[in-house]
């Protein structure tokens, strides 16, 4: 496997020359090769959200290089790093922050209207999205009319019908029970073992079990990075 994600003494400074800066990420180095299955756990502060924004291309390191997919960001436009950023990555978020006035097929869909696929072609691959989430029955339903599992499953396929090759997930079970948060991970798992690459943030050790691969941040630095074998 090759790697799909390679960070070298990443630095991200927010503030940087003001008066106080905050050294976000401090050093950070990490390759992650394709099909991986890594959890980021830290406690709250420690920069795991900042990682992970550097890793999907939302934001850019300070210092350092990131190479995503053999493709060094530093050298890419804003609109280059936007297109990057939408054929390669799906985000899911613990507030599963979906459209209220959609249905789950309409929410689903909207990241093939900007990816500019043909409206005919955006309902069939909407529709297979949902399907591959086990949410084939609720398609015509609002966010609110849907569970809270059910809502994050709507995410998910919204995260995936682009087919990006990497899912980032920031607390995706932090809003869930623990049994709809098992199944959530269930579906990850299954994502996984299709190919996908994927990575989440979480505070809960037993959601970070799941994964193939624990990397513990502390103070904007990796503290661990644990290979734990097979996906479960
Ligand atoms: N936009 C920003 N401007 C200034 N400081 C920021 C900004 N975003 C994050 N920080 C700071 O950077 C540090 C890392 O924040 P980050 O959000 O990455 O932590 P986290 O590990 O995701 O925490 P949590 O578990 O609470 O979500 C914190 O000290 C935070 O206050
Ligand atoms: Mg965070």
């Amino acid at each position: 496997m090759s790697n799909v994600i390679e960070l070298k003494d990443v630095w991200r400074i927010y503030n940087e020359g003001a008066e106080e800066p905050v050294y976000a990420l401090q050093g950070v180095s990490i390759s992650i090769r394709h099909g991986e299955y890594s959890a980021i756990v830290g406690t709250s502060g420690s920069g795991k959200s900042t990682l992970m924004n550097i890793i999907g291309c939302l934001d850019r390191p300070t210092r350092g290089t990131y190479m995503l997919d053999g493709i060094d960001i530093e050298n890419r436009s804003d609109d280059e790093l936007a297109t990057i950023r939408n054929k390669t990555v799906g985000f899911v978020f613990q507030q599963f922050n979906l459209l209220g006035s959609m249905s789950a097929l309409k929410n689903v869909m909207l990241p093939l209207v900007y990816a500019g696929i043909p409206g005919k072609e955006r309902k069939i691959r909407a529709e297979l999205a949902l399907k591959e989430v086990g949410l084939e029955n609720r398609m015509h339903h609002r966010p609110n009319e849907l569970s809270g599992g059910q809502q994050q499953r709507v995410a998910i396929a919204r995260a995936i019908v682009n087919k990006p090759s990497i899912l980032l997930a920031d607390e995706p079970t932090g809003a869930l029970d623990s049994t709809t948060a098992s199944e959530i991970m269930d579906l990850f798992g299954r994502l996984v073992k299709e190919g996908m690459t994927v990575i989440l943030v979480t505070h809960d050790p037993e959601t970070a079990s799941r994964a193939n691969r624990i990397i513990k941040v502390r103070d904007g630095k990796i503290l661990e990075d644990i290979a734990m074998g097979t996906v479960s």
